[in-house]
């Protein structure tokens, strides 16, 4: 039996006669809107994040204009509204700092709004979860239109993927293989249309945990920017939206403990960033679902990789679409999935992958030929690592995922940029470097440093690839042995802040162990001479991350955040 929809929260604004009603309506007319549009139809708010300094998001605006055709055709009331935007290569000191900012932007002007339900553009690596996040906590009826990627970068007759190949290139040019020029000719092979980075990266994995969480019509991981289809689906998304609010299709209803299993078996299945974890975790946090570190490895253990993209391997987001796009790859693992889930589109994921055909295996690939065993992501514990740290199997070098070696320590950043290419830094390929200092409140803002470049007299020596730990994040572009979001963060006193150069360090991916070989008696002094490092980051919104902010294992939410207040129409006030 179909639910009643509740009484639409539009109506509060525009039913009546009263004065209030005359401001809520006149005003809105200014921009040519007529009497029939007032009529007590559907309010669709478009969410946009398009920002001339969010390049991946630069097409928004078209593609907001799609979503209005749909909702429009079906009777729906459009209304485009715009929200802080995060654009992952200009911003500094790093976007994940505005993450729960832009959250609670989109939760405030949805809830303040006469919005029934909400469509959501996204693109750009946090924008993703920043809008996800936000829209969860309001629980109005939701669906996600991802920008989609560029199309394949190509230089010199070769496929080159954003940011992979920019720390690719960048390594050679440190090691004397690439000249500068060369390296500056790569730019616009690069990012040669519209849309977001085309790897397999965090951006893309976003737009594929949207898809396999049942929150964007199927097709919407892949298609590319510039393809006539991502027009076209936006379209459909618009229509969409207006039979949610229909059918009272709220965001929680799709966004259940299933639909979260789902989603960390994809990303396993493609080779997705590190950096979903983080995001799911704390969109979990957001509808009351109990995701845990341990889901995580538990569903991801046995899911191998099965997507030959960058950074685990060769091709890029235009190729996965021709090759059948994520219902291709859901369709290969569909007997690990939960195939019952709802989806946005009120289909099953089931029935939504049903049809699904790959047309390349080199792409795609089939379950007992898998790109690499373990996709998932693996998460270590132990004395340096209590609360958790996670490796992504499939983008490390086989040979160290089982390593001791020793400490090479730099207390931060600026440590580390300063040092890292001194000719007279005592490093070898089978040291471990360690970085401190970079977590959520370490920096601030929990960047992506995490893969530190390697020492230069290495890089010339041919060595590309090394242990490297810290309470960092890394692009999800990235490739390496690199260990991330290690918890506690060193800044709050987690045993990373305790490691000193020339202590030895064990991995053991298999084994899920992350170990630091000094006594608990010496880590005790070592704990009791400690002093949280100096901050003058008194005022503003640094102040309120600062005093907020939850650590890697549970997603890096505020704690004021976690849960959902619902879309209650707030009170009047003219
Ligand atoms: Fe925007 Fe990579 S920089 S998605």
């Amino acid at each position: 039996m179909s639910k009643k929809p509740p009484a639409r929260r539009s109506h509060a604004w525009f039913e009546g006669t009263s004065r209030d009603n005359f401001v809520h309506r006149s005003w809105m007319r200014n921009q040519g809107r007529p009497s029939h549009l007032f009529d007590g139809r559907p309010v669709i708010g478009i969410c946009n994040t398009w920002s001339e300094l969010t390049p991946c998001n630069g097409h928004f605006r078209r593609i907001a204009e799609h979503v209005k055709r749909g909702v429009y055709e079906c009777g729906g009331f459009p209304l485009e509204f715009p929200v802080m935007s995060l654009g992952e290569t200009l911003m500094r000191p790093t976007t994940m700092l505005f993450r729960n900012l832009v959250s609670m932007d989109v939760e405030e002007s949805i809830r303040a709004n006469p919005l029934d339900a909400v469509v959501l553009l996204v693109g750009c690596d946090k924008t993703t979860p920043a809008l996800l996040m936000g829209a969860a906590s309001c629980n109005l009826p939701t669906i996600v239109v991802s920008g989609g990627p560029m199309l394949n970068g190509y230089f010199k007759g070769r496929k080159i993927g954003s940011g992979t190949s920019v720390w690719e290139f960048s390594e050679d040019v440190r090691a004397g293989c690439m000249s500068v020029a060369e390296f500056m000719d790569a730019e616009s092979s690069m990012s040669r249309s519209v849309g977001h980075c085309m790897t397999m990266g965090t951006a893309s994995t976003m737009a594929s945990m949207v898809e396999s969480l049942g929150m964007g019509l199927p097709g919407n991981a892949a298609i590319p920017a510039a393809d006539a289809r991502r027009y076209a689906l936006a379209h459909e998304a618009g229509r969409r939206v207006v039979g949610m609010v229909e059918e009272n299709l709220t965001i929680a209803e799709v966004l259940t403990r299933e639909a979260f299993e789902n989603a960390v078996m994809v990303n396993g299945a493609i080779g997705g960033s590190t950096n979903a974890v983080v995001h799911l975790l704390a969109l979990a946090g957001r509808v009351g679902v109990d995701l845990s570190l341990d889901d995580w490895d538990r569903l991801g253990r046995e899911m191998p990789c099965l997507v030959n993209l960058m950074p685990s391997g060769e091709h890029l987001m235009e190729d996965l679409y021709y090759a059948g796009g994520l219902p291709a790859v859901m369709q290969e693992i569909a007997a690990s999935l939960h195939l019952d889930a709802k989806t946005v589109n009120g289909q099953t994921l089931g029935q939504n992958i049903a049809d699904a055909e790959c047309y390349n295996r080199d792409v795609i690939r089939p379950l007992d030929e898998p790109l690499a065993e373990h996709g998932g992501i693996a998460v270590l514990r132990g004395n340096l690592a209590p609360q958790g740290a996670v490796v992504k199997p499939s983008a490390a070098t086989p040979a160290l995922m089982q390593h001791r070696g020793r400490a090479v320590v730099f207390e931060d950043i600026d440590d580390f940029k300063a040092r890292i290419d001194d000719p007279d830094l005592d490093v070898e390929p089978e040291d471990v470097l360690v970085l401190k200092n970079c977590g959520p409140k370490g920096y601030p803002g929990f960047p992506e440093v995490g893969n530190m470049p390697l020492p230069s007299k290495l890089l010339e020596r041919g060595v590309r690839d090394m242990v490297r730990i810290s309470d960092a994040r890394m692009s999800g572009t990235a490739y390496g042995t690199v260990v991330l979001h290690t918890a506690p963060e060193a800044a709050v006193g987690g045993p990373l802040a305790l490691v000193q150069n020339g202590d030895t360090i064990e991995l053991d991916v298999a084994a899920r162990r992350l170990h630091l070989d000094v006594t608990d008696q010496a880590l005790e002094a070592r704990r009791a001479a400690w002093t949280p490092p100096e901050h003058d980051f008194t005022r503003g919104y640094y102040r309120l991350f600062l005093d907020h902010v939850l650590q890697a294992d549970t997603g890096v939410d505020f704690d004021f955040l976690r849960g959902s207040s619902g879309a209650p129409v707030p009170r009047e006030s003219h």
